[in-house]
């Protein structure tokens, strides 16, 4: 057992002790980052404040992650459906990457953090794939964790793409309508290469999934929490670890 003191962030809160077991550390977290607007909204604040408070949360995240030993954190930044958002907050968040890069990539590579994306790049502007392209350029050789930001990201999207590139591999000859598997469809997704989640963790209290890795989420350990995405901090992320590990996974046998 480790122990690890929470609320470090948080100098006026008390600091209680979170117990982890390090032989039981979830291999990859996926994070659906919720509630900045009405963390901005409670304060009477634009919510564009709260996307830029969320950027915050996505370092504290990061840091806690890989002190616990956490290989993947997948981090739901932007989906195929929030381009229905008014402009003005669609344009601040596609600047979100390049402004949250500008400030952390120097200590990302200093971490041996290795960026990715995860999403569809036809619809992004230019400026953010650079962003994201220097990013993983950058931090392709590191060894450390893997921080995987989707970014117009959608599953339902994913899922048809991963079986179009099949059915052309069929028409090309490459492959054989018998051999499809499973395996085939995930090493299509645009996650092909990373294990599918071992926990799931969406903030701002809403119940659903979001069209968010419906594919790999199938047997992941889900945790749902009230707080803010802005509010998320250290102590937060070993929580929902420590409920995890309270978790017996079965997979459909018997234990
Ligand atoms: C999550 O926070 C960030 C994105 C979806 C980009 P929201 O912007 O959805 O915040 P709420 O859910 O409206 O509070
Ligand atoms: C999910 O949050 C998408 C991201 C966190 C990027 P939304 O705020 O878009 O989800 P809904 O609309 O409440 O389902
Ligand atoms: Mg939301």
């Amino acid at each position: 057992m480790i122990n690890l003191l929470r609320s470090l962030w948080k100098s006026d809160q008390p600091r209680k002790t979170v117990s982890l077991q390090h032989d039981n550390i979830p291999e990859h977290v996926a994070i659906i980052m919720d509630g900045n607007g009405r963390w901005a909204n409670r304060r009477g604040l634009p919510r564009i404040i709260g996307h830029q408070n969320g950027m915050k949360a996505v370092k504290r995240a990061t840091i806690a992650a890989d002190e616990i030993g956490v290989k993947y954190l997948t981090m739901y930044a932007f989906s195929t459906e929030n381009w229905k958002r008014p402009k003005d907050e669609v344009d601040f968040l596609m600047r979100l990457p390049q402004e949250f890069l500008a400030i952390e990539l120097d200590e990302l590579v200093e971490k041996n953090v290795q960026v990715r994306m995860m999403g569809h790049t036809d619809q992004l502007p230019s400026y953010t794939i650079a962003a994201m392209e220097e990013a993983a350029e950058r931090t392709k050789d590191n060894t450390g964790l893997v921080l995987n930001f989707a970014l117009n990201y959608g599953s339902r999207r994913e899922i048809a793409d991963s079986v179009k590139s099949l059915c052309n591999e069929i028409q090309a000859g490459q492959l054989s309508l018998d051999d499809i598997t499973e395996d085939h469809i995930t090493s299509h997704l645009l996650s092909a290469g990373i294990p599918d989640p071992d926990l799931l963790i969406r903030t701002g209290g809403e119940l659903r999934l979001s069209n968010f890795m419906l594919w790999q989420l199938a047997y992941s350990e889900l945790v749902f929490s009230d707080i803010y995405w802005p509010e998320f901090g250290r102590e937060h992320l070993l929580e929902a670890v420590a409920e995890f590990q309270q978790r017996t996974r079965r997979y459909g046998g018997l234990t």
